[in-house]
C-alpha cells in the first residue's frame, strides 16, 4: 500500500486532510506523488476554468513601507532602497495602457505607505472604476483597520490580497519584528472576508526557519479559511536583509504545493507568481501546468520597476512584463492554455 497515493486520493475526493497527513504528503514528495497531484489538480482547474488563464495587471504603487519584515527588500530599515510613490495620474496612465493591452483586473500593490489615506485611496478607486467600469480592482496594501477596509470596499474595490506569510505564530515571529503579529494578520483577513472582498492569503515556500510542519499548517489554514485567492511563491533572498545568505525556496516544492492547494479548493484563483518565474525561467508555465490559473504581469512604469525589489533578481522588464503579453499568450498557447480578456472572478457556480 502506498500511503502518499492514498492521501492524494483522499484529498481529491474530500478536499481535506489532517495536519499530519499534509505533513506526510510534503515529507514524502516523490516523482510519482507529484505526477498524480498534478494530474488531479489540472483536472479540477479545467472543470472550473477550462484552459483559461486569467491575467492581472500589477501596478506597484509605492515601495515606501513602515514595516520591517526581515525578508523583504523594501523594508523600512533598508537605506539602500531608492524610494518612490506613484501619483494618481501615473497610476491611471498604467490602467489606460493595461486596458488597451487587454487587462480587466488592476492590482494595486504597495508597501504600508502612510500617505495612502482612506480618502486618497477611495478617490483613486472611484476614478479607476469610473474610467473602467468593466474592470476589477484588487488591492494589496497590507494591514489596515476594518473601518478602512470597509471604506475601500464601499468605494468599489473588489478584491484584497494579504498573504498570511506563515500560519505558525513562532515562525511568524522569526520573520517579523515584534509589532507585527500573526494574530493581527489573521484578524485583517477575517475582516476582509466579512466585508465581502474576494480575499487572498498566501505564503512563501522555503522562507528562513520554515519547517515541513509549518507548510502543513499553511495548507490546513487555507483549508479552514477558504480564501478566494492564494499567492504562493518561493522565498528569494535580498542582499540588504538579514536573510541574504539563506537559500531560495524550491520551485518543484512550490509547484507541488500549488497542486495540493488546487485540490483543497478546486475553484480557487491561484497565480503562478513572479517569484516562481524568477527562480526558474519557465517557472510560470510550470505553475500553470501544476494547477495555477492566474498570471500577474507587471504594469508599473518602467522607471520604477527595478525599485520595487522585494528580493534579488526579480524579473521586471522581460517576459513577465505586461508589454510582453503577446509572448505570454504564445507561451501559454504552447502548453495548451489560453490567456483571456476577462475580469477573471472566482467561479462559484460549479
Ligand atoms: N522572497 C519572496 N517573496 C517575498 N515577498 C516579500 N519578500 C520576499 C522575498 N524575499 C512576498 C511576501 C509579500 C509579497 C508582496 O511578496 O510574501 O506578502
Amino acid at each position: 500500500m502506498n500511503n502518499t497515493i492514498n492521501l492524494i486520493e483522499k484529498l481529491y475526493k474530500t478536499h481535506s486532510l489532517e495536519l499530519c497527513e499534509y505533513e506526510f504528503l510534503i515529507k514524502n514528495r516523490n516523482e510519482e506523488s507529484a505526477a498524480l497531484l498534478k494530474e488531479y489538480a489540472v483536472k479540477e482547474r479545467k472543470k472550473h476554468y477550462s484552459n483559461s488563464v486569467f491575467v492581472r495587471g500589477l501596478i506597484e504603487i509605492s515601495n515606501i513601507c513602515k514595516n520591517d519584515c526581515y525578508y523583504c527588500g523594501i523594508r523600512n530599515s533598508n537605506h539602500n532602497c531608492d524610494r518612490y510613490r506613484l501619483s494618481k495620474e501615473e497610476i491611471l496612465e498604467c490602467c489606460k495602457e493595461g486596458y488597451y493591452l487587454g487587462f480587466r483586473t488592476f492590482v494595486m500593490q504597495g508597501g504600508e505607505d502612510g500617505t495612502f489615506t482612506d480618502e486618497w485611496l477611495t478617490d483613486l478607486i472611484h476614478s479607476i472604476k469610473q474610467n473602467y467600469p468593466d474592470c476589477a480592482v484588487t488591492l494589496s496594501l497590507g494591514e489596515r483597520s476594518k473601518e478602512s477596509y470597509q471604506k475601500l470596499f464601499d468605494s468599489g474595490a473588489d478584491r484584497y490580497l494579504l498573504r498570511h506569510e506563515t500560519a505558525d505564530e513562532h515562525h511568524y515571529s522569526k520573520l517579523h519584528p515584534d509589532e507585527l503579529t500573526l494574530k493581527n494578520r489573521l484578524e485583517c483577513l477575517k475582516n476582509l472576508k466579512e466585508i465581502g472582498f474576494q480575499t487572498g492569503c498566501g505564503f512563501m515556500v522555503g522562507s528562513p526557519y520554515q519547517t515541513t510542519k509549518n507548510l502543513a499548517q499553511d495548507l490546513k489554514f487555507i483549508e479552514d479559511f477558504s480564501p478566494d485567492m492564494c499567492g504562493v511563491g518561493p522565498f528569494i533572498p535580498h542582499k540588504d536583509t538579514m536573510f541574504k545568505n539563506h537559500k531560495a525556496g524550491d520551485a518543484d516544492l512550490c509547484c507541488y504545493l500549488l497542486s495540493i492547494i488546487r485540490l483543497i479548493k478546486p475553484n480557487i484563483l491561484l497565480p503562478a507568481t513572479t517569484a516562481l518565474g524568477t527562480v526558474e525561467n519557465d517557472g510560470r508555465e510550470k505553475g500553470i501546468l501544476c494547477g495555477a490559473n492566474v498570471v500577474m504581469p507587471n504594469l508599473s512604469p518602467m522607471s520604477v520597476r527595478k525599485k520595487y525589489a522585494l528580493y534579488d533578481g526579480k524579473i521586471s522588464t522581460g517576459e513577465e512584463s505586461a508589454q510582453s503579453l503577446n509572448n505570454l499568450k504564445k507561451s501559454m498557447n504552447a502548453i495548451g492554455y489560453e490567456v483571456v480578456v476577462d475580469r477573471g472572478d472566482i467561479n462559484n457556480n460549479l
